[in-house]
């Protein structure tokens, strides 16, 4: 067998819909998780942690239908050190062509100190979780949770440990976003160099971005002899996030003479994914993000302007084409056909099926009419609130009207429904948006309180279609709502409706205490 180490490909392991997920406010509904799965899969993601399985009800039926679809990846389900944890992550993963039990346990002091073990009886907790994930999957990861921050002795123990009873990846988390390059490099090659059976198995690289230093951690203990990263798309995840998967796969790319190690994916498929992630989870990209940002590929100064034009590489170490931006073409209109309109969503990295199309068609039509031009971002607008708007969602805006101006008071006559049965309200309120808020309210009562309500023009000009946003908190969960029309009372009235849809969903993840 060839030393993992020593191999020059590095395994892409992407934990968007795990870890990604698990930051406040970007719970996604099953039919998106879904969709990101089946991208991840199509872009060539080695490993797709696809959910934690104990969770949620939602959590465990997302891991198992998501195992039955993928292709090529391998699906792995997250689980705590007990044996309720593990098998109820096997009954999800084992569907996959390719299954894998990823397991895990806090080893550092301040994490050994919550289930309140001594040193040994960590040691052997890690045996007999290790030893039954591995006898029911042949595929097992294990993490020891907070790495970076235990005892270097320690942690050769307890991988020793995992790796003796039968783990073949060993991952090591940078939980807090603690560690810096210099010392990802040296940690993982301390392991690998001490640690019995080190070169036996896969060692994989988990970094949070507490500092920034995610990428550079990640790609570090690439060069120490890591041979898995994990990341997500965006990184998105807890905190300030995780390693972003398309700043390591560029970075490995496009720096090739430095760090020659490759990946199996394609880079042509990143940003189709970038707008998916941040329109299903609700975190919008930052402008200036590395790579999939609106301004990685923009050029504004006069002295770079004139660069680009002379020869590209003055000012671009990578093609937009790279990572599939398209070159924005003409805009379509009123008279354009489904053919047009299926060539341009396909540029953008929309595969529409015969159906699908049909509908999206449709209100195409309704948004040429309304608007002259629609453009490129005016299309993502749209798929956008065709996906978070979900015609099985338990809440959907049926119809509305509003009575607003300078008299007061402002009223909203709103139709909801709800469970698939139609209910009317009228309510008032300080403004037309206020006003139908509490149209909602009444007719969908509940304490969550409103966060955040923020609007965006897609375009200029005043038949600018809005996205509107809002984030909701209750009990401690987050989520946020998302749509998109050229009525910004109506965008906001389907993104409160879509936030709360998301909180139905959120309200049933909880995972149980559990021992082994
Ligand atoms: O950050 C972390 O430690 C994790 C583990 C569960 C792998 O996400
Ligand atoms: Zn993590």
């Amino acid at each position: 067998m060839i030393n993992p180490s020593k191999q020059d490909q590095v395994l892409i392991f992407d934990t968007t819909l795990r870890d990604g997920e698990q930051s406040p406010g970007a719970t996604m509904s099953h039919s998106e998780k879904l969709e990101i799965a089946g991208l991840l899969d199509d872009m060539g993601v080695d490993s797709s942690e696809a959910g934690f399985p104990i969770a949620s009800g939602g959590d465990f039926n997302a891991v198992t239908e998501i195992a039955k679809l993928a292709k090529t990846s391998v699906i792995c389900g997250l689980s705590r050190a007990n044996y309720k944890d593990i098998d109820r992550c096997w009954e999800a993963v084992k569907h996959a062509k390719r299954p894998r039990i990823h397991t895990f346990i806090g080893t550092s002091p301040l994490h050994r100190e919550i289930p309140n073990l001594t040193m040994d009886e960590m040691a052997d907790r890690i045996h007999d979780t290790v030893t039954h994930a591995r006898n029911l999957c042949d595929n097992v990861q294990w993490s020891p949770m907070d790495a970076t921050r235990t005892e270097d002795d320690y942690l050769c123990r307890v991988i020793e440990i995992a790796i003796k009873a039968g783990a073949t990846t060993i991952n090591i988390p940078d939980t807090v976003g603690y560690t810096a390059p210099r010392e990802s490099v040296d940690l993982i090659k301390m392991l690998i160099e001490k640690v019995p059976g080190a070169d036996e198995v896969t060692f994989a690289t988990h970094c949070h971005n507490d500092l920034g230093m995610a990428t550079a951690n990640a790609l570090a203990a690439v060069a120490g002899g890591a041979r898995q990263i994990e990341c997500t798309i965006n990184g998105l995840g807890e905190r300030a996030g995780n390693t972003a998967l398309e700043e390591v796969v560029m970075a490995l790319k496009v720096r090739n003479d430095i760090m020659p190690w490759h990946t199996g994916i394609d880079t042509t498929k990143i940003m189709n994914l970038s707008r998916r992630v941040a329109t299903v989870s609700g975190f919008q990209v930052q402008y200036n993000k590395a790579i999939v940002g609106k301004n990685a590929f923009a050029h504004e100064s006069g002295i770079h302007q004139d660069g680009m034009l002379k020869n590209a590489e003055t000012f671009e170490i990578m093609r937009p084409e790279d990572i599939g931006l398209a070159e924005s073409s003409l805009p379509l209109g009123k008279h354009s056909g489904r053919a047009a309109l299926r060539a341009k969503l396909g540029d953008l990295g929309y595969e529409l099926a015969d159906n699908q199309l049909k509908d999206v068609f449709v209100r195409f039509k309704a948004l040429a009419d309304r608007k002259k031009e629609v453009f490129d971002e005016d299309l993502i607008a749209l798929m956008t609130d065709e996906s978070t708007n979900a015609a099985n969602d338990t809440l959907q805006v049926k119809f509305l009207r509003v009575i607003c101006g300078t008299e007061a008071p402002q009223s909203a006559d709103l139709t909801l429904t709800i469970g698939g049965k139609d209910h009317q309200v009228t309510a008032q309120g300080d403004g037309p948006v206020d006003a139908t808020f509490n149209a909602v309210k009444k007719l969908f009562p509940h304490e969550a309180g409103l966060q955040l309500y923020q609007v965006h023009a897609v375009t200029e000009g005043t038949d600018a279609q809005a996205t509107v946003s809002v984030r909701m908190e209750e009990n401690g969960k987050i989520v946020v709502g998302q749509s998109a029309d050229t009525d910004t009372v109506v965008a906001s009235a389907k993104a409160y409706v879509n936030a709360l849809n998301k909180l139905l969903v959120r309200r049933e993840k909880t995972a149980p205490e559990a021992e082994p």
